[in-house]
């Protein structure tokens, strides 16, 4: 882990497997399962949703977890130089840097209102040192709706967040989170439990279970797929550039198959046992599963104020899923700083801190778009859920469209068996997935969603 600095060159390489995994797991893990999964999961109708991400994950991110990692380490660069080698060693046309662009823009995009949703945990996690105890139903629900009504608030927190991000990335040394985020994800990943335990014992679990798994077809909707879709992208952060920045700093002898599996597997693990934890909780408590975006806030602190330590437990939750989304800011402004270093020489905290001072501005507009601009809309969003579909929907998705065709048709074979070493069968069943299964998966949802078929 002594390595994983992210200077801009000589280029520092991990110092195993392992501190790849968790770097990507730290990127992967984040808002986008703990917060995220949950509340889509509540409003796109339960076991519709769980089951369509599912599918994705396994048929769409998988594969294109692995097909970002290759271009990443055989590129050697940030995303826009790295697809610019890979272009030109494929024989291909200059064209494919757009996925290097799209991604870069798109990351930062994501970042102002990760930062936001952030810093709405910071203040949860000072509210929990308060104790939250005699917190009735009504309390909870009005506790988050005050939030959300004080910009002061929301950028004050969203600032904490965005100086936390910018200070790790201006010092380029990311060894000193990545080794807390040992201790950290496995902290998190403990605490997951102790609430399923909780809720086992005193909540609903068998609605949350029945919720989350049993499967009605007639509930796959068009926005379902779509929503489940986007979100799988979401959750393992494909098609941003960032796992492509991540797959630079890769050796060349370990294995992508296996370490992208890792990571796909703890990702998805730890949405579905959040999935579970927040639901019990919500079916216990009457509580609406589709709440929105403030599902787990207007739900844990129900918890915390009844379960025996729960002060110490919630302030502990809410300071990890901080680690957890920490580790992902990061991967998400990265790719635009090593750009500004690699190509135009800027130095690297100044890189970060304009960057960084960028996005914050974005993100002080959504923090608005709650309360003082709520009535700034464009096809019908608000600003913070138009950033939110324009990324998750759309530049993802689009991004991981080219990156499979390009990976799977463009590149010549020899050089992504170089990359990929499986054995031939695995390969093929890769190979296969990628080039046909995920890009007209992709395909198919969009025009099924636009309505130009079926
Ligand atoms: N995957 C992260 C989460 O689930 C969010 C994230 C980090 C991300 N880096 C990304 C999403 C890049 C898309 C692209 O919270």
């Amino acid at each position: 882990m002594e390595t994983s600095v992210l200077p801009s060159a000589p280029r520092a390489h991990w110092s195993s497997r392992w501190a790849f995994v968790l770097a990507t797991a730290g990127s992967a893990i984040g808002l986008g399962n703990i917060w995220k999964f949950p509340y889509m999961t509540g409003t796109n109708g339960g076991s519709a949703f769980v089951l369509v991400y599912l599918a994705c994950i396994t048929l769409i991110g998988v594969p294109l977890l692995m097909a970002e990692t290759l271009l990443g380490r055989r590129g050697q660069g940030n995303p826009y130089d790295a697809m610019t080698t890979v272009a030109r060693e494929a024989g291909a046309s200059g064209f494919w840097r757009v996925i290097g662009l799209i991604g870069i823009v798109g990351a930062l995009l994501i970042l102002s209102f990760y930062s936001v949703v952030a810093g709405w945990i910071l203040e949860y996690a000072t509210r929990a040192a308060g104790g939250f105890s005699g917190i009735t139903r009504a309390a909870a629900e009005a506790g988050f709706a005050a939030l959300l009504a004080d910009p002061a608030r929301l950028v004050a927190w969203h600032t904490v967040f965005m100086a936390l991000t910018v200070v790790v990335v201006a010092g380029g040394v990311t060894s000193g989170i990545e080794r807390a985020n040992r201790i950290m994800m496995p902290g998190l990943f403990a605490l997951i439990m102790l609430l399923i335990v909780y809720g086992t014992l005193t909540a609903d679990m068998p609605a949350a279970l029945r919720f989350m798994f049993h499967f009605d077809p007639a509930a796959v909707t068009r926005e379902v797929v779509f929503s489940a879709m986007g979100h799988s992208f979401f959750t393992l952060s494909l098609g941003m550039g960032a796992i492509m920045t991540y797959g630079s700093y890769l050796e060349r002898h370990t294995s992508i198959a296996r370490t992208c599996f890792y990571v796909a597997l703890a990702d998805t693990g730890i949405a579905l046992l959040a999935g579970l934890a927040i639901f019990a909780i919500v079916f216990a408590q009457g509580l609406a599963p589709a709440a929105g975006p403030g599902l787990i806030l207007q739900t844990l602190p129900l918890a915390f104020a009844q379960m025996p330590g729960g002060q110490i437990v919630g302030i502990l939750f809410f300071v990890l899923v901080v680690f957890a989304a920490w580790t992902s800011s990061i991967s998400l402004l990265e790719p635009f700083v090593s750009l500004l270093i690699e190509r135009f020489g800027v130095r690297r905290a100044v890189a970060a801190w304009a960057s960084g001072t960028g996005v914050w501005l974005l993100g002080v507009a959504v923090c608005l778009s709650f309360n003082a601009w709520s009535g700034v809309r464009l096809f019908e969003l608000g600003i913070f859920d138009l950033l939110d579909a324009l990324t998750t929907k759309i530049l993802m998705p689009v991004s991981g469209l080219l990156i499979a065709v390009f990976v799977a048709w463009v590149m010549q074979r020899g050089h992504v068996r170089e990359e990929i070493a499986l054995p031939h069968s695995g390969f093929r069943l890769w190979q296969g997935t990628l080039r046909y299964v995920s890009p007209l998966a992709i395909v198919a949802i969009f025009l099924h969603v636009t309505g130009l078929a079926g």
